[in-house]
């Protein structure tokens, strides 16, 4: 059986592609990509068909991660698409709460900062408009939750 994740942020040029990169490099050390499949999106479309921010993907190639992914707008398809909806921060979160509550969903919405051992955060905070370590502390969280995502994907966690 094939698990469908999706993560969400604001703008989906800074979290979110960042999440779905360093989720898919877990992945793909883990052998599960023909099991798992990964997308990210926004839940505003002002980005839609830019790369991620520059900062982010720079800050992340240095960790080894590639993000290749092109900006869009959360769909009212997404939302019986995916398995695990997985939003960055409160606003997000009801932001998708608000859109299923008016279309539907098949999948589960959850909190990405839940799968996270190490950090104790409620949110994946907004690096755009910081420094860059903003970026780097995204990247921190990110690897941390990617770690509980999985296991909780392979039935571990
Ligand atoms: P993201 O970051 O939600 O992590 O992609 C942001 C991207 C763009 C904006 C805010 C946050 N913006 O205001 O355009």
């Amino acid at each position: 059986m094939q698990t469908r994740i999706i993560f969400v942020c604001l703008g989906n040029i800074c979290r979110s592609p960042a999440a779905e990169g360093v989720m898919q490099y877990k992945v793909d050390a883990a052998g599960l990509q023909d099991r798992i499949k990964l997308d990210s999106a926004g839940t505003i479309a002002y980005h839609a068909g830019d790369r991620a921010d520059s900062r982010m993907r720079s800050t992340a190639k240095r960790r080894g991660y590639n993000l290749t992914s092109i900006s869009r707008c959360l769909t009212q398809k997404d939302l019986g698409t995916f398995d695990y909806i997985v939003t960055m921060d409160d606003s997000n979160y009801d932001d998708t709460a608000s859109l299923i509550e008016r279309h539907g969903q098949t999948g589960e919405l959850v909190k990405f900062t839940d799968f996270c051992r190490h950090h104790d955060v409620s949110e994946v905070p907004d690096p755009y408009y910081g420094g860059d370590d903003g970026f780097e502390r995204v990247l921190d969280i990110l690897e941390d939750g990617c770690d509980g995502l999985l296991d909780r994907v392979r039935g571990q966690g």
